[in-house]
């Protein structure tokens, strides 16, 4: 396959398009290709007659010379498969223009011009679900990043701003709740028809634009700002699903709260509205004054949402929240600067998590996301770095290396920033950027202003992909001990060579006898390699590093395995200790996969694991939520990025061999542990969400000791649940054995929930990423269950990205796993191909597999590269996922 460069766009333009490629060969966009656009549109009109299967799209712009930008003599409004009705320039009709490719491209002879152009489209074939689409009845909009050109021929650009004025008319009774940006000036109707009218005064640009319609209710509720102004708030849903928008209401209300304390920002319109659609392709989306989310991330209630649901709902909630200020107010000049809005709400997103509920815990899972998703994608075919170069299809660059990287990159010069420093950093941002379409330069420099930081060479973090590897040595010499660092960074595509970055470490160094450390230190190592002398210690400590996860790399330490017990058991940094946890698990597995252990050291190693674990559970001083991350095993991802090359079939089995001696070896506590739980009664405080996390943790690790004592258990759980947490729980497990549980409480639980679909979702994605040997016959049968569609994406997801994730389906030795990956991502693409692209990155994992089944996942990229017709999105991940 030929990926090599194509020519920049003549006019240098990122926004080109052309017309001439072939559809096998979309053109690469460049961020140093980046132009101002040479008009600016101060005023948008739009008018929608709303229908279902055609809606008619009148829009009138007004158009003046960007003064800051080149003069051209035309103007190019983007579209995508749009066909112009009539176009007029300042009233009069036209014929005088050009369509090149999808787009349309005017000659403006004057200063300043008005374009009104009308589109007919129709929402219900719409089932990319990008622009504007039907979804249960309703009609709904998702435009980032370039929707907005399938509903009216637009510049669809993030740096074009302009205020929007909206009319919107449709049948009372098929779109009764009529909604948009920005504040309803008017309304009225005729005859069978109502019409409202809606003003956003802030200037956005034209992915941020919404428009809903359908037949909706709302919880309604208020917010009185820092400064008195009052903010009305809805959450509109389905008639029924009213009851499960609480959690919803009162995570809007405690996000609001905590931005205007934690970063001094105030909401800026008076009415705040979020829309729970159940086909969106995404989890929720920050339009101005109008959010549009997924019914996952809103609805929620104890018997159909697990705890895991409650915290990413407040999480989702309060990330699209924040986003008003950080992406709305300021946005990004192009889709390079991705990373400024989404990285930065990130970290807001998840220092507001960490403030409503455990500091620590949130910390932790945090970073095992990152090691799950982002981590691989850094070590693979598409690692790129947190502000790409280059791309040819934008929905390909939501990834975790922009999202969750790009969020640590920012809490990295937090911390060597200081909290206080660091808003003192973000508060100039805000003012000095306030209406801006800005870039993560101007973000960099604003932190550097504000916070007074040197960040010269701390950009590289922007500049370089790959995740650095710091080699960690103590060594004790007279009353002094010596640490010396070496930091590598790793070839990535396009990036042989890296020079080293600045890389904030805190370390600690303990007294073995005392069990304690004379304070936390943070260094920060910006050479190659450094060496650090630390004096006044008779005995050599034991080095806590890393505490908090203070910077975004693997560490190498050389380090006994009786100091790692140590820290586990004794580390005042509650991610140190889960860390060496993960430590003493990770290389007992690594060794034992290579077959480096004989049977003996397998299980003495086991063991010992077993007993750092027993003091864990007996451990007084922390809460179930912690107890529950410090008992949780290393990922199967996790454990093969350690690894040169990885045999799927033996980590899972070495994997499931710890867990089965672990959970012998340790059996009789962990069902103290499990009794003492029971007793806990619902609720939704720390103390019985930890009970509950503590329950399913102890059944899993009995399910591969002992699976029939497992299986009683779970069904007994299962049985008497009072909320979807235990009763998932249960099941989960039950999933994952064989006998008439199994069977049973599947039954019992599809037809309990039988028409929620995000319960049934749950039924799905249970029985794909189980442990059962079976699982592929399991999957392939799901998908010819009659609940069962392509067209949903939830649904989609539910099945197939839990059986992508899961080792024992998706690296089924006969390639049989690959295969339905590859099918799927073939009948996917031309329905929803943002959807079936993302299915792509774990066939790419190739390399890091061994050779029999690196084979045959190849052989499904390249199938899929064959294909007749491909869509942008899934040809460049393909591309890039066989590219040498
Ligand atoms: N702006 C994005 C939504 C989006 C993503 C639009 C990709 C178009 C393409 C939104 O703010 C977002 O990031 N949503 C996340 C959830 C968030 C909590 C990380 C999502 O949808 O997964
Ligand atoms: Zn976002």
């Amino acid at each position: 396959m030929d990926i090599a460069r194509t020519p920049s766009s003549p006019d240098g333009n990122i926004e080109m398009a052309d017309a001439a490629v072939e559809p096998h060969d979309p053109p690469e966009i460049r961020r140093e290709d980046y132009r101002p656009f040479p008009w600016m549109v101060p005023e948008t009109r739009l008018e929608f007659d709303l229908g279902l299967e055609s809606t008619r799209v009148r829009s009138r712009l007004t158009v003046a010379r960007n003064a800051k930008a080149d003069a051209s003599p035309t103007i190019r409004l983007n579209g995508d498969g749009l066909i112009p009705t009539s176009v007029k320039i300042d009233g009069e009709p036209t014929r005088a223009y050009t369509m090149d490719g999808d787009d349309l491209v005017l000659t403006l002879p004057g200063e300043a011009h008005e374009i009104a152009i009308e589109t007919e489209i129709d929402p219900s074939s719409n089932t990319q679900l990008m622009g504007l689409y039907a979804s249960n009845g309703m009609l709904c909009t998702q435009c980032e990043s370039e929707g907005f050109r399938r509903i009216t021929f637009f510049p669809d650009r993030p740096d074009v701003l302009s205020t929007f004025t909206v009319r919107m008319s449709g049948a009372k009774d098929q779109f009764p709740i009529l909604l948009c940006n920005g504040n309803r000036t008017d309304e009225g109707e005729d005859g069978d028809t109502h019409w409202a009218e809606w003003h956003d005064p802030w200037p956005k640009p034209s992915y941020l634009f919404a428009l809903v319609a359908g037949d909706l209710v709302a919880r309604s509720d208020s917010f009185t700002t820092m400064n008195g102004r009052e903010v009305e708030l809805n959450v509109w849903v389905r008639d029924g699903d009213l009851p499960r928008t609480e959690h919803a209401m009162e995570s809007l209300k405690r996000s609001m709260k905590w931005d205007e304390e934690a970063f001094g920002r105030e909401y800026d319109l008076d009415l705040f509205n979020i829309v729970a659609v159940s086909d969106f392709n995404m989890g929720a989306m920050e339009n101005k004054g109008l959010n549009v989310f997924n019914t996952k991330y809103v609805l929620a209630d104890p018997e159909t949402a697990t705890d895991g649901d409650f915290d990413a709902v407040e999480g989702v909630i309060g990330h699209e929240y924040f986003h008003n200020w950080s992406g709305n107010r300021i946005t990004c000049r192009d889709w390079f600067q991705l990373s400024l809005k989404e990285g930065f709400t990130v970290l807001r997103d998840q220092l507001f998590s960490q403030d409503m509920g455990s500091e620590p815990v949130k910390r932790i899972e945090d970073v095992r996301i990152l090691r799950l998703a982002q981590f691989p994608e850094d070590s693979g075919p598409l690692a790129h770095p947190i502000r790409p170069d280059s791309y040819r299809e934008i929905s390909n660059f939501y990834t975790a290396t922009v999202y969750n990287k790009g969020a640590e990159v920012i809490r990295m010069m937090r911390t060597m920033a200081g909290e206080e420093a660091f808003r003192k950093g973000t508060d100039l941002y805000f003012d000095r950027h306030d209406g801006e379409a800005a870039t993560c330069e101007d973000f960099v420099r604003s932190i550097e202003d504000g916070a007074g930081l040197d960040l010269k060479q701390f950009r590289l973090w922007y500049s370089q992909a790959g995740t650095p590897k710091v080699s960690v040595e103590l060594t004790h010499e007279g009353e002094e001990a010596v640490l010396k660092l070496r930091q590598t960074v790793p070839p990535t595509p396009g990036q042989p060579d890296k020079k080293p970055m600045p890389i904030p470490l805190k370390l600690a160094l303990f007294d073995q006898q005392t069990a304690s450390h004379s304070g936390e230190q943070l260094i920060v190592l910006d050479t190659e390699s450094a060496e650090h002398r630390f004096d006044g210690f008779a005995n050599k400590p034991v080095l806590s590093i890393n505490r908090g996860f203070s910077a975004p790399v693997t560490i190498d330490r050389a380090i006994d395995r009786e100091d790692l017990v140590f820290l586990a058991a004794s580390d005042d940094d509650p991610f140190a200790r889960y860390e060496a946890m993960q430590d003493l698990m990770v290389r007992h597995l690594v060794a034992a996969v290579a077959g480096k252990l004989s049977e003996e050291e397998r299980n003495r190693g086991g063991a010992s694991i077993a007993e750092a674990m027993g003091a864990i559970l007996a451990d007084p001083d922390i809460d179930d939520l912690m107890r529950g991350e410090l008992m949780s095993m290393p990922s199967q991802t996790y454990i093969t990025e350690q690894m040169e090359l990885a045999d799927p079939g033996l980590i899972h089995a070495e994997r499931e061999r710890l867990k089965a001696l672990v959970g012998s070896q340790l059996s009789e506590p962990l069902h103290r542990l499990y009794e003492r739980a029971e007793q806990v009664p619902f609720s939704l405080d720390a103390e019985a969400k930890g009970a509950r996390k503590l329950k399913t943790m102890v059944l899993a690790y009995a399910a591969a000791s002992d699976p029939e004592k497992a299986a009683e258990l779970a069904a007994h759980q299962y049985d008497r649940a009072d909320n979807m947490t235990d009763r998932q729980g249960a099941l989960m497990v039950l999933t994952g054995l064989e006998g008439v549980e199994r069977t049973n409480k599947l039954l019992d639980f599809y037809n309990r929930y039988e028409g929620n679909a995000l319960v049934i979702d749950k039924w799905f994605a249970l029985q794909a990423s189980s442990l059962h040997p079976k699982v592929v016959e399991h999957v392939k049968a799901l998908a010819d269950h009659p609940d069962f569609t392509l067209r949903n994406p939830n649904r989609v997801r539910s099945l197939y990205m839990a059986f992508a994730g899961n080792p024992q389906g998706f690296h089924a030795a006969s390639g049989e796993g690959y295969r339905m990956i590859g099918d799927l991502i073939l009948e996917l693409d031309p329905i929803n191909a943002q959807t079936a692209a993302r299915f792509v990155p774990p066939l790419g994992r190739w390399r890091k597999v061994e050779p029999q089944r690196a084979a045959l996942m190849r052989e499904q990229l390249e199938r899929i590269a064959k294909a007749e017709k491909l869509s942008r999105d899934t040809y460049e991940q393909v591309s890039r996922s066989l590219a040498d």
